[in-house]
Order: structure tokens, then sequence, then C-alpha cells
């Protein structure tokens, strides 16, 4: 298969190409589109056959479930089968936007978008190529991160062709997308609105709309759970092996490591923020540069993961940054990227 490359202007994308894509995914067809967090692969929700290419192309497991985006909320009442009080205020706050929500499953989606549970994942996305492409598909669309199974989250058209060139029918190519970690996943099908995965919107501002908004006890005992090895399913993992410190403190250990495998003639990447570039300029290493803030380690986490690997780095040297507000995301998608392990020091 040749996979079309459908280069769009991000804030105004051209009517031709939208609505080339739309027919594609009106056909049963695969298109890769940019999000405001990362780019997606997108199908036509309501059709199982063309939810089965998505896993097909990706090579994901058929037990992992599958986010179904849409364009407006009159859209909802098709996707989920009950909106519980809770889904209007934060909608009204968070959407358009990186909050995926986790409801109970309307029989228009099929059980392969859900992996057969009961429940529907769903998002209104704010990118304008997004919008558009389901706005002209006029469907559902169902769409995870558009990268092979368990590699780093695609953030630039290049990242989807590293992946899936020839697997998928065209991707909507409109430039590096600009969160740049996947959204937060709240379920509201439990007793509490519970965070199963942080990303683009913050615990914190959750919680300013709806105050019983919790993160997931697994979640919490994560730190726990690096302690013991392989606890975590491989996820966003480079080919390199990435070895995570444990925050700014740990700066000293991460540069010690850095000289220790270097001398030991193993090829070293490190990623950090622009103002810990110069800790490392005395060694031979790769360094790549996140950026002056948190919200630019984020847009550009995916990216260096991915462009150390290009390098054929041995290992990549990491380390987590606050907590709080969008840290956390990117406190998660390091952890899963060193398979739970955090480095003594
Ligand atoms: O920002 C994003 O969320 C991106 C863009 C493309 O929208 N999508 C994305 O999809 O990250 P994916 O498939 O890579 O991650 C979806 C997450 C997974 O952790 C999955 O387990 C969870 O959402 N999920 C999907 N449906 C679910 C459900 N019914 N119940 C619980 N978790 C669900
Ligand atoms: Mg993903």
């Amino acid at each position: 298969m040749q996979t079309r490359v459908l280069t769009v202007n991000p804030q105004h994308p051209e009517p031709e190409a939208i609505a080339e894509a739309a027919e594609i995914l009106q056909s049963g067809g695969l298109v890769a589109f940019p999000t405001e967090t990362v780019y997606g692969l997108g199908a036509n929700a309501s059709s199982a056959n063309a939810v089965a290419r998505i896993f097909e192309a990706k090579q994901r497991p058929l037990t992992d479930p599958i986010i179904v985006h849409i364009a407006d909320f009159a859209a909802l009442s098709a996707v989920a089968k009950t909106i519980p009080p809770s889904v209007e205020p934060l909608a009204k706050h968070f959407w358009p936007g990186a909050l995926t929500l986790i409801l109970e499953r309307n029989d228009n989606i099929p059980p392969i978008v859900s992996a057969n549970q009961a429940t529907v994942a769903v998002r209104m996305p704010s990118h304008p190529v997004a919008r558009a492409l389901i706005q002209a598909a006029d469907l559902p669309v169902a769409a995870p991160s558009a990268n092979a199974f368990s590699r780093p989250s695609a953030t630039m058209a290049a990242h989807v062709l590293q992946d899936l060139d020839g697997r998928i029918d065209a991707i909507l190519d409109g430039g590096q997308t600009t969160i740049g970690v996947e959204s937060t996943v709240l379920d509201l099908t439990g007793e509490r609105p519970t965070i199963l995965r942080p990303g683009g919107v913050a615990l914190e501002a959750l919680q300013t709309v709806l105050p019983a908004v919790t993160m997931r006890a697994k979640l919490v005992e994560m730190d726990a759970l690096a302690q013991s090895p392989g606890q975590l399913i491989k996820h966003y993992s480079p080919r390199a092996k990435v070895l995570l410190f444990a925050d700014e403190t740990a700066i000293p250990a991460l540069i010690k490591t850095a000289r220790e495998r270097t001398e030991s003639r193993q090829s070293v990447g490190v990623i950090g923020l622009s103002a810990e570039r110069p800790l490392f300029q005395a060694l031979p290493i790769a360094f790549f540069d996140l950026g002056e803030t948190l919200e630019g380690a984020a847009r550009n986490l995916f990216a260096g993961l991915r462009a150390l690997d290009a390098l054929n780095v041995d290992v990549i040297l990491a380390h987590g940054y606050s907590r709080e507000g969008i840290g956390a995301a990117i406190w998660d998608r390091l952890l899963r990227a060193a398979e739970g392990h955090i480095q003594a020091g």
C-alpha cells in the first residue's frame, strides 16, 4: 500500500485535502492526522472492520481499547449510552481539548473499539485539522496514537511515517503537535472520577471543576512499583535502554552514569532542559534539548526519544521534573519508557 501524504495548513486546512481524507475514512480506510496532543490513526468508529485495520496496522493487541473522537457535543449521545451530570461542566471547561472521558458505551460503537468492555473512551480534540476531518467525514473517529505499538507516540508526520509508512492509506501532515503528550484519561463510570492516564489536562485543573477527581491508585503506587522490575508493560519505548533518574536532585548521579558509560565505550544520549546542557559539555554524549520549560519538555519528549534512537545510542539518560501540572504526564511517560525502573542515586 502506498501511504498518501497530504500536507495541510495546521490552522486553516485546505478543504480538498480534508475531503480526500474524509472519503478514505468513509470507505473504511485509515488516515493519520494531527491533534493538539499527538498524531492519531483514525478509522470509522462505527465500523468493526475499519477499526480492526487500526489494530493490524499498529500491531496493537486487541485487548487495548481505543478512543473515539467527536467534533461537537451533539455527537456524544451516539457514542455514550448515558451522559452523567459531571460531563457537562467538564466538557464546558475542557472540550475541545486534551481530556478523554470514559463513559458507558453506546451500542452504535462496536465492541472491538473498547476491547469488548461495556465502556467507551471519548474525546473532542481542538486541533483545526482533527476537527475539520471529523466534521467532513461526519463520523465518530476511532484513533489511537499513530505509532507502532509500544513505540513513542508521534508528534510529527515523519514519526508516523517511520512506524506506519505503507501500512495506512494517508496522513494529513499538519506539522508538529503543540502539547506533545497524550490526553488525560478520566474514568467517570466508577464511584469516584479517576484519572487512568495523566496527560495534557492537569489533575489540578480538573479538580477546579470536579473536586472529587483522584489519580488512579496504581499510578500513585508506580514509584513503589518501580522498585520491582518488569511490572510495567513496555510502552513509549525507544530501542535504546532508558535510564530514569528520579528528579533534579538526581542530576549528579545522572552525570556520573553518563561519564562511566562513555568511559566503557557506550554511546550515550541525554534528554534534558536547555539549562542542563552545560552540565554535559565536557562529556562525549548526544544531548537532546527539550527546551526551556516543562511545557516545552512535554512537546519535545517523544521527538527526543526518537531522535536519540535514530543516533543508535546504547542508553538514554533522563530525569523527572516536578510531578505537578504537566509534570505528572512527563513523569508517567518517562517511567514507562524506562520500563518502570528508577535508577538509584
Ligand atoms: O491524546 C490522545 O489521547 C491521543 C490522540 C490521538 O487523541 N490518543 C491516544 O490513544 O493516546 P491511545 O490509544 O494511544 O491511548 C488511549 C488510552 C489507552 O491507555 C487506553 O487503554 C485508554 O486510553 N482507553 C481507551 N478506551 C478505554 C476504555 N474504554 N476504558 C479504559 N481505558 C480506555
Ligand atoms: Mg498510544
